[in-house]
């Protein structure tokens, strides 16, 4: 059976028009992406490359120049509650507490047809599955960044949304909280079967969530080089995984795509003014198809 997937991009360019000088940058070239319901999947590439661009394509923040986003078989034409965003600074509103943050969001999803008190039970089950149950009267500004962005998962969370799109939610915080918020991330979406695109710079959170990791090539006019099937069962566990043979299969193979790939020309598209990725690091060839593999 030919089944569509849930999230589908179908040959997108996207191009930024730059009105001071009428021209234009070349961020994404025939980007061509199936998201199974229940998938999680990870975005990874140098600085610069398009993955926020991918990402806020996906959220409806940004139309594409050409090609079509469908979600759940309707396009993306604009932010909608079934995709909810986890940005890199949470963005949580300064003057209320975090129960206040996450029960704004709850009652913009379920407020027309909720009573309140059922709205804020939603709101503090959010909360406690992201284990800020015993915080969530404070405001912003008296709690750590780890407990920011996990406010800011709950907001998401609380949503019900059918897809979560979340933009390096962990990049900002210290290597002891990024892992036990990996590790969080993990048995929630677990228990929620959320299908998740996550943008990453670490090659091990990468490879420790996903289902499949999809490489992106330098940009500009950046596409999908390789998108890599992480072969590993679930639940996962990282101390026991970094012995595993098909975990450092992963983790290589993604090293290898960032970092030692051979030299190639630069594609054209772009307006040549933007910098080409990591200073010493060589381009992916711009390829159509992209190769998928698995351990
Ligand atoms: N509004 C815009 N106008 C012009 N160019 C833009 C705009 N937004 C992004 N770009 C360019 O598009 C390219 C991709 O940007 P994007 O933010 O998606 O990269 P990224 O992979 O998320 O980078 P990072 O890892 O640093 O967050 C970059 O060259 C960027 O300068
Ligand atoms: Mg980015």
């Amino acid at each position: 059976m030919n089944q569509r997937a849930f999230i589908e991009v179908q040959n997108v360019e996207m191009r930024f028009f730059n009105t001071r000088k009428g021209s234009f940058f070349h961020a994404l070239h025939e980007i061509d992406l199936q998201v199974q319901r229940g998938e999680f999947i990870t975005l990874i590439g140098h600085s610069g490359c398009g993955k926020s661009t991918l990402l806020n394509l996906i959220a409806g923040l940004l139309r594409p120049t050409s090609g079509v986003l469908l979600c759940d078989n309707r396009e993306i034409a604009e932010p909608g509650p079934e995709r909810a965003v986890v940005f890199q600074n949470h963005s949580l509103l300064p003057w209320l507490s975090c129960f206040d943050n996450v029960l704004l969001a709850v009652e913009s999803v379920f407020g027309g047809r909720e009573l309140k008190r059922r709205l804020m039970e939603r709101t503090e089950a959010a909360l406690e599955l992201v284990g800020m149950g015993h915080a969530m009267y404070k405001r912003p500004h008296e709690i750590s960044g780890g407990m920011k962005q996990r406010v800011g998962i709950a907001r998401a969370l609380a949503m019900e949304p059918k897809v979560l799109l979340m933009d390096e939610p962990f990049g900002a915080l210290d290597a002891l909280t990024r892992a036990h918020l990996q590790d969080e991330l993990l048995k929630i979406v677990a228990r929620t079967q959320s299908t998740v695109v996550m943008v990453t710079h670490d090659v091990d959170e990468a490879v420790l969530l996903s289902d499949r990791i999809v490489m992106m090539s330098n940009g500009p006019a950046a596409t999908i080089g390789e998108i890599y099937k992480v072969d590993l069962p679930r639940p996962r566990e990282r101390v026991a995984l970094a012995e595993d043979a098909r975990y450092i299969a992963a983790r290589k193979a993604v090293i290898d795509f960032l970092y030692t790939a051979p030299a190639t020309e630069t594609r054209p598209g772009g307006l040549g003014d933007e910098p080409q990725g990591l200073a010493g690091v060589s381009h992916r060839p711009a390829r159509h198809a992209h190769v998928e593999r698995a351990a």
